[in-house]
């Protein structure tokens, strides 16, 4: 079995694009798996209740992992919660299906200092207004 590799190490703090952000604290290469979106496990039955409420805040933290499950970060989140989103991203997501981790993996060599952001591709209303750049029509 390959011997786990060390999670690099970030840090949570205030961002310019929203809120409190997560930033890399030292050099991150290609693809590297930062931090898996802690959260509980719900049934996709069971989210639309809960995405309703904390959008109402003007918060997403359901995560949808599949067509069946998804991950309440408001449950059980770690520092991956406050991962903000992007339109030009510097981190993918991938999910392990046996498990349903979602790992945050950089899609790009990220430098120390820099905010991580991923796309968060959501589904539903789309009642957030983007702040990626100036002038960007995306609604979360
Ligand atoms: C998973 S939280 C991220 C952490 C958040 N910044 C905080 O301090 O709680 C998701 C929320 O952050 C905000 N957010 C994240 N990225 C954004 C963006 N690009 N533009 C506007 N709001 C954003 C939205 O309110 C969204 O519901
Ligand atoms: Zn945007």
């Amino acid at each position: 079995m390959p011997t786990p590799t060390a999670l690099p190490r970030i840090v949570r703090k205030r961002s310019k694009l929203h809120g409190l952000g997560v930033f890399a604290r030292e050099p991150i290469s290609k693809n590297k798996r930062i931090i898996d979106y802690a959260g509980e496990l719900i049934h996709n039955s069971k989210s639309g209740v809960r995405e309703a409420r904390y959008l109402k805040q003007g918060c997403i933290w359901v995560f949808r992992v599949n067509r069946a499950w998804s991950r309440d970060a408001a449950v059980g989140g770690n520092d991956a919660r406050y991962i903000n989103h992007s339109c030009t991203p510097n981190c993918w997501i991938e999910i392990e299906p046996k498990t349903r981790t979602i790992w945050i993996r950089a899609s790009r060599r990220i430098e120390p200092g820099e905010e991580l952001v991923y796309d968060y591709s959501t589904v539903g209303d789309h009642t957030i207004q983007c702040r990626c750049r100036p002038g960007c029509k995306t609604m979360l």
